[in-house]
C-alpha cells in the first residue's frame, strides 16, 4: 500500500471517518464527500484562493467534458465562472458540485423586473456563490432589489456595464451612447444600488477603480499578447488590465482553448503578472 493510502486509512480510523460507498459512486462524488461532508480533503488552500487573480469561465462545456480540467484547476484557486453550463443543468445543481473545485462566478447576467429578481436571487442565496452578475441596464431599483435578497450572505453582486464584445457602433446602435460615457453612467447607478462590484471592459477600468475604489472589478477581454481575440473587441494583456485595477481577470478560450489550462494558468500568473507559485 502506498504511504499516502495509509497515512489517510489511519487518518480515517484515528477520527472514525467512514466514507459511504454506493453503486456507480464516480470520483466526483468520492471527492464531495471529502470536501464538503467529511472535512479531510481542501479544494484549495486560501492562500492559492487570495492570490489568483484569473476567473476561468467555463463556456460551452458540458460537465463530462469539463470535469477533468476542473478537478487540475481545484488547486490553483481560480474562480469559476459559469452561463450556460448553470442554464442547462440548473443551478441548484451545479453550484454545489462546481463548489467542490473552487469558487463560483454564477455569470446569469440577470436583467429583469424586481420581483423576478427578488425570486432568483432568493434561490441563489441557499448556495452563496462568490457572486452574481446582474446586468446594470436593468435598473438601479433592480441591482437594489438584488442586493437586498442577497444581504446576509457572502455573494457579491457585480453589476455587468457594457459587454466587452461591444465595439462602439454596436454600443451606439443598443445604448444610444458612446461605450466610455454608458459604462461611467451604468457603474454610477450600480453604485448607488450598493452593487459590490462592476464588470467592466480592460479600456475602463482605470478610471473605474479611480472612482470606485472600494469596489471589486471583474474584467473581462483580457488575452495574453499574441492571444487570438475572439469575438472580443476591447481587450488588454492580463498585465495590462491588472496594473489598471483589475482584481480579477477573466479569460475563457484563452485557458480552456490551450493544450493544458492549469499550465496556461500558472503561465499567466507566474510570466505575464509576476505572482510566484
Ligand atoms: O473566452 P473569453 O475570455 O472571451 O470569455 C469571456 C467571458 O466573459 C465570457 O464568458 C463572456 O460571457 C464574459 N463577459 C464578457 N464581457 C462582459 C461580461 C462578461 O466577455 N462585459
Amino acid at each position: 500500500m502506498a504511504d499516502h493510502q495509509q497515512g489517510w486509512q489511519q487518518k480515517f480510523a484515528q477520527e472514525g471517518i467512514k466514507l459511504p460507498v454506493w453503486a456507480g459512486m464516480t470520483l466526483h462524488d468520492v471527492r464531495r464527500c471529502l470536501i464538503q461532508n467529511l472535512g479531510v480533503m481542501q479544494r484549495c488552500t486560501l492562500e492559492a484562493e487570495a492570490k489568483n487573480p484569473i476567473i476561468v469561465a467555463l463556456d460551452g462545456k458540458s460537465w463530462e467534458e469539463i470535469l477533468p480540467t476542473l478537478d487540475q484547476l481545484r488547486t490553483t484557486g481560480c474562480i469559476l465562472k459559469v452561463n450556460d453550463f448553470a442554464f442547462a443543468n440548473g443551478f441548484d445543481n451545479v453550484l454545489p458540485d462546481l463548489s467542490v473545485y473552487g469558487r463560483v462566478m454564477l455569470d446569469l447576467k440577470l436583467h429583469d423586473i424586481k420581483n423576478t429578481i427578488a425570486n432568483t436571487c432568493k434561490r441563489i442565496r441557499v448556495h452563496k456563490p462568490w457572486a452574481v452578475t446582474v446586468h446594470a441596464s436593468g435598473s438601479k431599483a433592480m441591482m437594489e432589489e438584488a442586493v437586498k435578497t442577497l444581504e446576509g450572505t457572502s455573494t457579491k453582486v457585480l453589476a455587468v456595464t457594457v459587454l466587452t464584445s461591444f465595439d462602439e457602433a454596436t454600443c451606439e446602435e443598443v445604448y444610444v451612447r458612446k461605450p466610455w460615457d454608458q459604462v461611467m453612467a451604468l457603474a454610477r447607478i450600480a453604485k448607488e444600488a450598493g452593487a459590490h462590484g462592476l464588470v467592466c471592459s480592460p479600456e475602463e477600468v482605470k478610471e473605474l477603480k479611480r472612482i470606485y475604489p472600494e469596489m471589486t472589478f471583474v474584467v473581462p477581454g483580457v488575452r495574453s499578447p499574441g492571444a487570438a481575440k475572439g469575438d472580443q473587441k476591447r481587450v488588454a494583456t492580463p498585465r495590462e488590465a491588472r496594473d489598471d485595477g483589475a482584481d480579477h481577470l477573466v479569460m475563457g478560450r484563452q485557458v480552456l482553448g490551450a493544450e493544458d489550462p492549469v499550465k496556461e494558468v500558472e503561465r499567466v500568473m507566474t510570466e505575464e503578472l509576476g505572482i510566484a507559485a
